[in-house]
């Protein structure tokens, strides 16, 4: 018996040694850990239950019959963060570059069967070569099958992607179907055909890292939510992103202890708005005033930053924030930031996460750049996200809330259960400046007189109290009880029930 078990102790080792030492020194070399050693910093200590160590491919061309390591490049299973069920795959790049071949795909598969069957999150860490370039039609079919499943899972159980070494050709796309994609700095690259064939086909000479790296893909294309330094800060992260996000769409965002007071009076505030109307404030000031602990998770920290939106906390338990950023573009609205926002209250709503709103807006982004770019598609998306969603809504205006915009940053019209202003709110279709130009053109070649009109525009919209007399705005608040009144009216909230008429699915303009 005791041969038995020490036959499997070396079938174990043999396994877990992946492509060998010389491979997994030279993953070391690179600044990256090894599949195994991932899973081990992801999960909690001594939680990872493998799946399929044993599973070899069943190629046979091209010498593949041969060379049969055990886990065929990839390491499955489960465990647990912070106590949290949690399926976890992990490619590994020291077993024929991570490349995906029939049974590795099928060992993904197999985990996402059962995190979607048993209600709990998805986190794939990436690094491949992409399709096992020896099996051909077979690793091709092995993509799709995975496709299948995070299709299934989208807005069931939370889906996250890593992307810790290449991801290339088709393989981009099972990560860009997850809820989010972090990468790691320098080590890791994302895209559809890689820089030789980028030089063929269009003749443009382009680096690995300028085509798909982390600062690509978190500050131009919007593709990754986030880069980390290296793999420990990258698992790190992630855990903690966890930490936020219900387990799936049956189950209710964890609640943790908190230690910050849910009145907690914040006097500075009654001075964040500076008294020029056209001077920037920084508006993650007030969210991390208000969040418990001052704890914010951002999710898209460098793309289109004239929005913001992540997770805080508020009594212990997780909402979603969406935020105008007057510190970049004026917090304006366009193509980027209503995508990026979009996705974001989606996400929110498609897992029961409620959504707080801070709006300081002065409305789209004129000119063609963005109505060539589709601003009014895009720009509804963002409306139609807030729109279909059935979550607690709470939003706050600070300061402009001017025209489309203050529909679209979901206003009372859009189902917000809770819409309140600070006195300094100036809700109206434009601005003074624009509004006076168009009522009183006859009227511009006379400054005093058009400088009369603008205060008399300004003292009749430069307040949230026209809002507020229609019930648009159910109360205004003072800045510094801002943290007591959200959490109050979250705290009424968490029994509300709201469904949208039944569909088959909506048709969210793309
Ligand atoms: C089989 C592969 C492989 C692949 C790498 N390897 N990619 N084996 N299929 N796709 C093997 C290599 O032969 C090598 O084996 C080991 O992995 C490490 O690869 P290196 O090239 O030595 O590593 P590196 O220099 O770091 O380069 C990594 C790489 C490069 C950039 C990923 O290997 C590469 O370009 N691979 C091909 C990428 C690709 O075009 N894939 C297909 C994409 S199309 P040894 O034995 O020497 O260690 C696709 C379609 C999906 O994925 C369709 C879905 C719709």
């Amino acid at each position: 018996m005791s041969n038995i078990l020490a036959q499997l102790e070396a079938r174990r080792a043999q396994a877990r040694a992946g492509g060998g030492e010389a491979r997994i020194a030279a993953q070391h070399a690179k600044g990256k850990l090894t599949a195994h050693e991932r899973v081990e910093l992801l999960l909690d200590e001594g939680s990872f239950e493998e799946f399929d160590m044993f599973v070899t491919h069943r190629a046979t061309d091209f010498g593949m019959e041969k060379q049969k390591p055990a886990g065929d490049g990839v390491v499955t299973g489960w465990g647990t963060i912070n106590g949290r069920m949690v399926y976890v795959f992990s490619q590994d790049f020291t077993v024929f570059g991570g490349s995906l071949s029939e049974t590795h795909a099928q060992k993904i598969c197999k985990i996402m069967d059962m995190a979607l069957q048993n209600g709990a999150p998805v986190i794939g860490l990436n690094d491949s070569g992409g399709a096992r370039i020896q099996e051909g039609v077979a690793s091709l079919a092995g993509y799709a099958e995975v496709f299948q499943r995070n299709i299934m899972a989208s807005g069931v159980v939370p889906q996250i992607s890593v992307i810790m070494g290449p991801c290339a050709g088709g393989a981009v796309y099972s990560p860009a179907m997850t809820d989010f994609i972090f990468m790691v700095q320098d080590s890791s690259y994302m895209f559809v055909t890689g820089p030789d064939v980028v030089k063929t086909v269009t003749n443009e000479v382009v680096t690995a890292e300028e085509l798909g790296g982390a600062s690509t893909h978190t500050k131009k294309s919007s593709v990754a939510d986030g880069a980390f330094r290296d793999d420990v800060e990258a698992l790190a992260e992630i855990r903690r992103l966890f930490d936020f996000l219900p387990l799936n769409n049956r189950d209710k965002a964890p609640t943790r202890p908190f230690f910050d007071d849910p009145v907690r009076v914040e006097d500075s505030l009654d001075t964040l708005i500076p008294a020029n109307p056209n001077q920037p404030y920084d508006m993650k000031e007030l969210i991390l005033k208000v969040a418990d602990e001052g704890d914010f998770y951002e999710i898209q920290k460098d793309f289109a930053a004239n929005i913001v939106t992540g997770f805080i906390r508020l009594e212990g338990t997780t909402v979603g924030v969406v935020a105008n950023q007057p510190m970049v573009l004026a917090g304006v609205l366009d193509i980027d930031s209503s995508r990026k926002a979009a996705r974001f209250v989606r996400f929110c709503d498609a897992f029961e996460i409620p959504i707080l709103t801070f709006v300081d807006v002065p409305g789209f982004l004129p000119g063609t750049a963005q109505e060539y770019g589709g601003v009014i598609k895009h720009g509804a998306k963002l409306l139609f996200a807030y729109g279909e969603a059935t979550v607690p809504k709470v939003t706050v205006i600070t300061r402009k809330a001017y025209g489309g915009a203050y529909d679209v940053m979901a206003s009372k019209h859009l189902r917000g259960d809770f819409n309140y202003a600070w006195p300094t709110a100036q809700i109206a279709v434009m601005g003074a400046k624009g509004a006076t130009e168009i009522l009183y053109r006859s009227e511009l070649g006379d400054p005093e007189k058009i400088k009369a009109r603008a205060a008399e525009y300004e003292a009749n919209f430069a307040n949230p109290f026209r809002a507020a007399e229609r019930g648009f705005i159910d109360e205004v608040i003072m800045p510094h009880s801002t943290r007591r009144r959200v959490c109050r009216s979250f705290a009424s909230l968490r029994t509300k029930r709201l469904t949208n008429p039944w569909k088959k699915h909506d048709n969210i303009p793309l």
